[in-house]
């Protein structure tokens, strides 16, 4: 085997996983201290560039195929550029073959309707990037196709047997519920869906359809957290694999999310050229961790320019739960609190974040009570990934908004009605935050801004 280009490595440790390791997924050192575990796959920034967008390559997984770990897994031990792409080819048409769709670039547009109703100049505006029409309506196949792909790649290089492989498992009642389904029956591998009681039942029998073996999990009085999270866990603990979108359970799940963020990347040389910000609706995190990754490698890489300017990266919660902003400012109170240009620089932002990352548990907190919101996709009690997520918007100056009920059905309604996508209220939640932020003068007229339409309504 030659050295792959890249590592995987635990964010909080320092952990690196073992190449040969079939499912180099969660830190074996997680849960045995208070540090935040998250194995990540690090870049050999040397060995790679970025890819060019030009190629007319339509399915992200081959078209970034040089930034993944699963490629450089599978090249590093003698299978072929060629071998690899028509392994992502076949995995992709048994997607579309599941769910009547593969996995194609985005469509990503300036749109006058929404920019004219927030008042923006003709310079500036809203850039809509639409996730409603990719695999099972939402971007989360991204996260978990990412995953199939390096566990098929494991399976090819001899490392793991496909007559006997342990079930995939993951905790949700929504869109990454569907989507692991589909990209599991794709892959041909067992899936176990932990739901709590109020999962919609309509979502219930399609993971049913779709083969998944669905098991409700009710909440228990005096009990902190999310219970299918934590029978999930229980799950793992008897050998299960994590095909989950939450990076302490499966780092490698923010990997294929980051094909959302490299296509943002692609999309700006062809589009607004520079964008001031983006606004990231957060439940878990995976989503806004993955962009934030994305955006940063992209920049290590040159492929935003020379001096490259990284958007500030703005994350929505609703009140009904925002343990990420709570650990943003619980992380901010650790700072100098000067807000001149460039601060706190970034010397200051990584020792905050080492500092709060070995003690996890005085930062991140479960939020108290059940959260309740017309966003139901954000209504997660932790924001597992709040490590990458509060280090990405203090690097950037972004901020972590709440925003009212009232503030997310207006952002749908105008979100509907401006462009004629059938988004959800969690989908268009980053509107709500944009729309926040305009009232406030935070954003000017001729700033460029990205929001991400990531959910269907069903
Ligand atoms: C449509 C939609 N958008 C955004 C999110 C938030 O993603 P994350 O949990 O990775 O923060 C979710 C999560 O379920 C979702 O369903």
């Amino acid at each position: 085997m030659t050295r792959p280009a890249s590592t995987i490595r635990c964010s909080g440790c320092g952990h690196v996983a073992d190449p040969e390791d079939p499912f180099p997924f969660r830190c074996p050192r997680a849960g045995t201290d208070d540090a935040d575990h998250v194995l990540t796959r690090v870049l050999d920034l040397a060995a790679v560039r970025f890819p060019d967008g030009n190629s007319g390559e339509q399915d992200p997984f081959v078209r970034y195929r040089t930034l993944m770990h699963s490629y450089h897994a599978a090249t590093a031990r003698g299978i072929s550029d060629a071998g690899y792409r028509d392994l992502v080819t076949s995995l992709d048409a048994a997607v579309a073959d599941t769910d009547g769709r593969g996995f194609r670039v985005t469509p990503f547009f300036r749109s006058a309707e929404l920019s004219d109703a927030l008042g923006f100049s003709a310079g500036g505006g809203v850039w809509v990037k639409d996730e409603t029409g990719n695999v099972s309506g939402s971007h989360k196949g991204r996260h978990l196709m990412g995953v199939l792909i390096y566990l098929t790649v494991m399976a090819q290089a001899g490392l793991l047997d496909p007559e006997d492989r342990p079930d995939l498992a993951i905790a949700s009642c929504g869109n990454a519920a569907l989507a692991a389904a589909v990209v599991a029956s794709a892959g041909g591998w067992r899936l176990t869906v932990f739901v709590p009681p109020e999962a919609d039942p309509v979502i219930a029998g399609r993971l049913s359809e779709l083969q998944a073996k669905v098991i409700t999990c009710p909440r228990e009085p005096g009990v902190r957290g999310d219970p299918a999270y934590l029978r999930l866990h229980e799950e793992l603990g008897r050998g299960a694999v994590p095909f989950t979108t939450q990076g302490p359970q499966n780092g490698l799940a923010i990997e294929g999310g980051q094909t959302l963020g490299y296509e943002l990347v692609t999309d700006l040389a062809a589009g607004p050229g520079v964008l001031d910000h983006l606004i990231v609706q957060v439940g878990g995190g995976a989503l806004a961790s993955a962009c934030v990754q994305a955006l940063r490698e992209a920049a290590d890489l040159g492929a935003l320019g020379r001096s490259p300017r990284l958007p500030r990266i703005h994350t929505v919660q609703t009140y009904g739960a925002h343990p990420l902003e709570q650990a943003y400012e619980r992380v901010r109170a650790l700072l100098p609190n000067t807000a001149g240009p460039g601060e706190p620089g970034p010397g200051a932002v990584r020792r905050a974040m080492a500092t709060a990352a070995a003690h996890r548990s005085e930062f991140m907190r479960p939020w108290p009570e059940p959260p309740r919101s017309v966003a139901t996709g954000i209504l997660d009690d932790e924001t597992y990934d709040w490590r990458a997520v509060v280090e990405g918007m203090l690097l950037t100056r972004g901020r972590p908004l709440v925003v009212t009920e009232d503030s997310l059905v207006a952002a749908n309604e105008l979100a509907v009605t401006g462009t004629g996508i059938p988004v959800d209220p969690t989908g268009s939640a980053g509107l709500g935050g944009l729309m926040e932020m305009r009232r406030r003068g935070e954003v000017g007229d001729d700033d460029r801004v990205a929001v991400l339409f990531t959910g269907v309504r069903r």
